[in-house]
């Protein structure tokens, strides 16, 4: 079996050996030259390749670009939002901005059809993601089923570069649903450098370290290809968020997860029953203090409800002290999610219509 593998169950966890075991370098030896955000300053992205050159670029006003995807397979929530929240930053950065829907993947890989993809496409992704702030008027946003001749036409011609060995040793397999949907990744990848687009420049791919086999077999084919002078992309990666029964967080697993629109009463629920790092009686826990990494709920703070970080740390010196109990911990984030909650949906209705417009005119 390889290490890691893009279609199966993610490994949340041991970034440190992912990163020596794959070559990823640390994100903080950019820091500098990167953005102030939460997704940088709390690890959340904490791994990158090939993104010096990226920010090279940037900095010399060059143009760069950024394109990810997501596989539509079921509900948006919170675990999603991080990429949301990456492709956000790249935005103001100035990038480029491509994004795919992942339908032939979905058609492949989990048995979907075509028509159900899209209809999750549009309610769980494009609307979530006008909702957080993406301006897809700004961006080039395309289902993979329709993503134009020479993109299917180079898809192909990818294969030309890898070997059957090659594609066992990464993936563990060379299915056909498996090499279909690698090779279309690639021209996902690859897309923002075709000259139907402006040709080549450096792209950024922000990915969890789940998808690092596509990024390693696409600067590969981004090296052999002749037919055009490919930058290698370069990437940048996230750490998965934990279930909030610790675990997995899963679209499938109600109870792992908060979408992002959960009514605040179901949310509310799930974070009365999350696990939490507090100790088994309030001696214990004002003597010894919460394990503040076995807490889900700190967790979903840290990635997506507090901003400040001069708040966040205020709030882990205290119950990581026992000064702060678990159910004071989960007040404060439950007035967090009621607010973010309510205010979402308000603003999904208000883009509704303008992915609505956007699908209609493209
Ligand atoms: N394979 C990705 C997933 O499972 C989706 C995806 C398709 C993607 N094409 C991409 C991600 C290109 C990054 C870049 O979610």
């Amino acid at each position: 079996m390889p290490d890691i593998d893009p279609w199966g169950d993610v490994e949340i966890g041991n970034y440190k050996q992912k990163m020596k075991d794959f070559g990823i370098e640390p994100i903080t030896d950019l820091e500098d030259k990167l953005p102030d955000s939460h997704l940088i300053s709390r690890g959340i992205i904490f791994g990158h390749r090939g993104l010096d050159e990226f920010l090279e670029a940037k900095e010399k006003g060059r143009e760069v670009a950024m394109m990810t995807g997501i596989m539509p397979s079921g509900v948006f929530h919170f675990g999603h939002k991080s990429v949301v929240d990456q492709i956000l930053m790249y935005q103001e950065m100035g990038a480029q901005i491509t994004i795919t829907a992942a339908d032939i993947e979905a058609y492949n890989t989990r048995n979907m059809s075509l028509k159900e993809t899209r209809e999750i496409v549009i309610e769980e992704y494009l609307t979530n993601y006008v909702a957080l702030g993406l301006d897809l008027e700004d961006a080039d946003f395309y289902f993979q089923s329709e993503g134009g001749n020479n993109y299917h036409l180079r898809s192909k011609q990818f294969a030309r570069h890898l070997t059957q060995n090659e594609v066992e040793a990464t993936y563990g397999s060379a299915a056909p649903s498996k090499i279909t949907s690698a090779l279309t990744q690639y021209a996902d990848i690859l897309r923002p450098q075709f000259k139907e687009n402006g040709g080549p420049k450096p792209v950024v791919v922000p990915v969890g370290v789940d998808q690092d086999p596509h990024i390693r077999l696409t600067r590969e084919i981004a090296r052999k290809y002749r037919e055009a002078d490919f930058y290698k992309p370069a990437s940048t990666y996230q750490k998965f968020m934990r279930g909030l029964q610790g675990g997995k967080m899963s679209s499938s697993d109600e109870k792992s997860h908060i979408a992002l629109t959960d009514s605040a009463e179901d949310a509310l629920q799930k974070i009365d029953q999350a696990k939490t790092g507090g100790r088994d009686t309030l001696e214990e826990h004002r003597k010894k203090g919460a394990k503040i990494e076995e807490d889900m709920v700190f967790e979903l703070l840290a990635f997506h409800l507090i901003e400040d970080d001069s708040e966040l740390e205020r709030i882990r010196e205290e119950y990581s002290s026992g000064e702060m109990l678990s159910g004071e911990l989960k007040q404060i984030t439950k007035e967090k999610l009621e607010n973010f909650l309510v205010e979402h949906k308000q603003k999904r209705e208000e883009a509704r219509p303008i992915v609505k417009q956007y699908l209609q005119n493209r």
